[in-house]
């Protein structure tokens, strides 16, 4: 398979290459990122799809939310298979991303690890299991330098959670907000030093807890993932898939 990287200069394009270099099926027929300026790359790097001479077989995207507003009407026009793994978007974009996934095949997750998405399942089964009789609390913990919080991740999880049981809420932090209610969902984001990411999961009842928790050591498991994802996607009809969709 040949992919495409979209954001092709950032930190998850380059561990996107160094995953494809462990493998046997996937080569980097080219990149896209409007701002990458070096040289260092076997393969072509363009500015926009605009100006794009070979056909990848997938398109991998680690960029920025208005990205698809480039790549996908590009995929759409050359029927080429999609995994958004950049995150962010706001309404509108999902819409855009809905319209084209009627044309295309689309992958989008907020997280691309085999443990996250086995986590997100294990926690969606204890909630329906629990239903009401638990406290449901997410600690999120990340480096220094992460900019947003909570984290992607937590809310993954969270909205997953509310899947289960939708008259929950997501409360984020607890300052001045008092007593919980029993249908809050308390997601908590802790920063520091060089943590790649931990997110535990736990569900209070009377007298004991259980506690469902992923620790990522390093960032190639995400981008392992994304190409799990474009082996997945490749294989798919058009229509929007989530990461659990391929784990299942
Ligand atoms: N789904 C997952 O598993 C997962 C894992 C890690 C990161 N992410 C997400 O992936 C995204 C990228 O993360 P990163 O750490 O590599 O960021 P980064 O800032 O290091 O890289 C982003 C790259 O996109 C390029 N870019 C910016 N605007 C662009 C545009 N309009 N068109 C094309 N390229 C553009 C930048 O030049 C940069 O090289 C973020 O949204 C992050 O949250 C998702």
């Amino acid at each position: 398979m040949k992919i495409l990287i979209y954001g092709v200069g950032g930190t998850m394009g380059h561990y996107v290459r160094l995953s494809a270099e462990k493998t046997d099926d996937i080569q980097v027929l080219c990149g896209v990122d409007k701002f990458y300026t070096g040289n260092e790359f076997s393969f072509p790097v363009y500015k926009s799809t605009a100006e794009i001479a070979e056909k990848p077989d997938c398109i991998v995207d680690f960029s920025v939310p208005q990205g698809i507003y480039d790549y996908l009407p590009y995929a759409v026009q050359n029927g080429i298979p999609c995994v958004i793994a950049t995150t962010g978007y706001s309404e509108e974009d999902y819409a855009f991303i809905r319209q084209c996934s009627e044309k295309i095949a689309i992958l989008q997750s907020g997280n691309l690890s085999v443990g996250i998405n086995l986590l997100l399942r294990l926690v969606k089964e204890t909630a329906a299991l629990l239903g009401n009789s638990a406290d449901i609390e997410i600690v999120e913990t990340h480096h220094n330098k992460k900019k947003d919080a909570p984290s992607g991740t937590a809310l993954l999880l969270a909205n997953g959670i509310r899947e289960v049981l939708p008259d929950h809420e997501n409360h984020l932090g607890r300052a001045g907000v008092g007593k919980r209610e029993r249908k809050e969902i308390g997601i908590s984001a802790v920063r520091g030093g060089t943590v790649v990411g931990k997110h535990a999961v736990s569900f209070f009842m009377d007298g004991e807890s259980i506690t469902l928790s992923h620790e990522a050591e390093n960032k190639s498991i995400l981008s392992d993932g994304s190409l799990t994802a474009a082996r997945f996607i490749v294989k798919q009809r058009a229509g929007l898939y989530s990461a659990s969709s391929m784990f299942s």
